[in-house]
């Protein structure tokens, strides 16, 4: 069995970074769990996770001549299999995009949970990819109206190709009462359900500081206790592996909208 969610946003900032390594660790309680960096031109959840000196990455199996096996990329650490991704500028002009549809066809036929932190915008063709061939994706965004306008127009476009849209999280939260005004208006138009609220809480970034996801650096703190009942509320919808890396292989991704 194998679900592809995609953690998206619309806007650049909103914690999907932070929320893929904190799902992933929760969901890793109950599924075999892989989490890529597709956020291929701005990659920085190697720092998150601690692996900002490993050997291979996610860049070195999107140039060459497939050098490298993707086993070689995949990081077992905090209770799940990280891939993360490469920052150089040279490797990401070098890459070929379409490899990492291979990529991920590889990784799903391996794993329960295939969860993409993906870029915040989709202002190019390998911005859009986790989108197109994700499942579902899960939106998290900070609780303001340009911030939810923004999430709905990645919804749109996900679900314009055939991707659900398991959630919404509500990160950075100042203020609950704030949230509980936005959720009920939200509700009418996000087309899942609002997962959960995320407090701004300086943990996330001592989090990030050492390099360490939130549920292993502060599980407890306010932020990683929302992070972790967010991930036991979401239901993981599993398809047959084979199908879905056949999917993945032949998926046609289009050019930005
Ligand atoms: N709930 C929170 N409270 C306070 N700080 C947070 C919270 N969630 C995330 N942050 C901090 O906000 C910053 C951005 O978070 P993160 O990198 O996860 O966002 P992102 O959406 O992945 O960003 P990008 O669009 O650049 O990829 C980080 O310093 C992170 O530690
Ligand atoms: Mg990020």
């Amino acid at each position: 069995m194998v679900e592809v969610l995609a953690v998206a946003s619309g806007k650049g900032g909103t914690g999907k970074t932070t929320a893929t390594l904190a799902l992933g660790m929760g969901l890793a309680e109950e599924y075999d769990v892989t989490v890529v960096d597709t956020d291929t031109g701005m990659a920085n959840l190697l720092f998150h996770a601690g692996l900002a000196d490993v050997p291979v990455t996610l860049q070195d199996l999107l140039v060459g001549e497939g050098d490298h096996p993707v086993s070689e990329a995949v990081y077992h650490r905090f209770g799940m299999d990280i891939v993360p991704c490469g920052t150089s500028l040279e490797a990401f002009r070098d890459a070929d995009p379409s490899r990492l549809q291979d990529v991920i066809a590889t990784l799903a036929e391996r794993t329960d949970v295939l969860l993409l932190d993906s870029p915040a915008t989709l202002g190019s063709r390998d911005a859009v990819l986790p989108i197109v061939i994700a499942d579902r994706i899960v939106l998290v965004v900070q609780p303001t109206i340009p911030a939810i306008t923004d999430g709905l127009k990645v919804q749109e476009y996900a679900t314009a190709y055939g991707t659900d849209v398991a959630g919404l999280v509500f990160n950075k939260v100042h203020d609950p009462e704030e949230v509980s005004h936005i959720t009920d208006r939200a509700g009418e138009y996000v087309s899942g359900p609002v997962l959960g609220a995320v407090p701004m809480d300086e943990a996330a970034r001592e989090a990030r500081k050492a390099g360490t996801p939130l549920l292993a650096h502060a599980p407890d703190s306010p932020a990683g206790s929302a992070f972790a009942s967010i991930a036991s509320a979401l239901d993981i919808e599993a398809a047959d592996p084979d199908r879905v890396a056949d999917r993945f292989r032949n998926a046609v991704i289009p050019d930005a909208p």
